[in-house]
C-alpha cells in the first residue's frame, strides 16, 4: 500500500539570527516562513522531531495566553521543550544586567522567547545572547501575531498582495507589526486612529519607504467611515495595551466612535474578514454580533499562532 509522504521542509536560514520585528525580515524569509508553516500545519503528526532535544527559555514581563500556549506547545510537538520565567514582578534588567541573563541562558538553552514592556530590552537581549531571540510582544511590534495574521490570510485569499487590510484602533504594538509585514507583502494598509493615537511615524515612514519597493499602499486617517469602505478586512485590538491600565476610562471615551460593528462592516467589501490578535473587550473595541459573527476569523489566526510559531522556531533554532 502507498503511504502518503509528509510535506517537504526546507530549514535552510533565514537572514536573520533573531525576529524581533518584521521590518529587518525579507519578503523571501516570510514566504518561507508561510511555507514552513504550512508544511508542519499538514504534517503535524509526521514532523515531530524537528527540534529534538532542543531547550527555548520564555522570559515574560506581561501576561499572557496564547504566545505561552503556543511557544510551549510549538516545542513539545518538535520533540523539544520550554521552562517559563515569569518576570511579572521584576522587569528584565532588574535583579542583574540583562546582558547577563543572556549571557547565562545561551549557555543552557537554543532559543529565547520574550515578552518586554520596553523594545530596547529585546535588543539588548538579542545582541548579548549568541542564540536566537524572538520578540513575543513589545512596547513597539509584536511580529509573531502579524505574521499569524497575514498567514492567516493567505489561506483565506490564496495570495495577500494587492488586498486591503484596514487596521482601526490604536495605533499600538499590535498596528506597527501589521503595518510593517502588509508593505513587505504587498498588501495596502490603512490605519484609522483618533488624533494623538495614530501609529509611530518613523514605523509609517519606513513602511512607506518599502511600500514604494513592493507596490503597497499606506495610508493614516483619522475618519472610521472612510477606512472601513472598501476593505478586505477589518483589523482592531484593544484600546489600552497591557501597561496603560490607569488609562482605561480616558481611551474608552477617546475611541467610543472606533468600535467596529454591523454598519462598520457593512462599509467594508461583502464578505470582508473580521480580525484581532485577542484579547477581545466585547462591547468595547467590537460588537459581540461582529467578534462572534460569521466574518470573524479571530480563533483561525490564533490557531495558526501555534503554527506560525513552530515555522518560526523551526528555522531559527535548528
Ligand atoms: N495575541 C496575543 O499575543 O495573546 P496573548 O497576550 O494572550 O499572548
Ligand atoms: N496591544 C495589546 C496586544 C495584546 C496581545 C497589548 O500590548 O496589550
Amino acid at each position: 500500500m502507498k503511504t502518503k509522504s509528509p510535506p517537504a521542509l526546507d530549514l535552510s536560514p533565514l537572514s536573520q539570527k533573531d525576529l524581533l520585528c518584521t521590518s529587518s525580515l525579507q519578503t523571501a524569509d516570510i514566504e518561507r516562513i508561510f511555507a514552513t508553516t504550512r508544511a508542519l500545519k499538514t504534517g503535524r503528526a509526521v514532523h515531530t522531531e524537528v527540534l529534538r532535544h532542543k531547550r527555548l527559555a520564555m522570559i515574560f514581563e506581561k501576561d499572557s495566553l496564547r504566545t505561552r500556549f503556543t511557544f510551549d506547545i510549538g516545542m513539545q510537538d518538535l520533540g523539544g521543550s520550554a521552562v517559563f520565567m515569569d518576570h511579572r514582578d521584576a522587569r528584565l534588567g532588574s535583579r542583574e544586567s540583562v546582558k547577563d541573563v543572556a549571557k547565562n541562558l545561551e549557555r543552557w538553552v537554543h532559543g529565547i522567547v520574550a515578552r518586554t514592556f520596553k523594545h530596547k530590552a529585546m535588543e539588548e537581549l538579542a545582541h548579548h545572547a549568541g542564540i536566537p531571540v524572538i520578540n513575543g510582544l513589545s512596547d513597539l511590534v509584536h511580529p509573531c501575531q502579524a505574521l499569524s495574521d497575514f498567514f492567516t490570510l493567505t489561506e483565506k485569499w490564496g495570495s495577500v498582495r494587492g488586498r486591503t487590510l484596514t487596521y482601526v484602533g490604536d495605533g499600538n504594538n499590535t498596528c506597527h507589526a501589521l503595518i510593517h509585514t502588509a508593505v513587505k507583502l504587498g498588501t495596502n494598509i490603512r490605519v484609522c486612529s483618533p488624533e494623538g493615537y495614530e501609529p509611530n511615524s518613523r514605523v509609517v515612514n519606513e513602511a512607506m519607504r518599502v511600500a514604494s519597493e513592493t507596490g503597497a499602499e499606506v495610508t493614516i486617517l483619522n475618519d472610521p467611515v472612510a477606512a472601513a469602505e472598501g476593505a478586505d478586512a477589518i483589523y482592531t485590538d484593544v484600546w489600552a495595551s497591557m501597561g496603560q491600565e490607569d488609562e482605561i476610562a480616558e481611551r474608552n471615551g477617546v475611541f467610543a466612535s472606533y468600535q467596529i460593528d454591523d454598519d462598520m462592516m457593512a462599509r467594508a467589501l461583502p464578505g470582508a474578514l473580521f480580525m484581532h490578535c485577542l484579547p477581545a473587550h466585547r462591547g468595547w473595541e467590537v460588537t459581540q454580533e461582529v467578534m462572534d459573527g460569521p466574518q470573524s476569523v479571530v480563533y483561525d489566526i490564533a490557531e495558526n499562532r501555534l503554527h506560525v510559531q513552530k515555522a518560526i522556531l523551526a528555522l531559527l533554532l535548528r
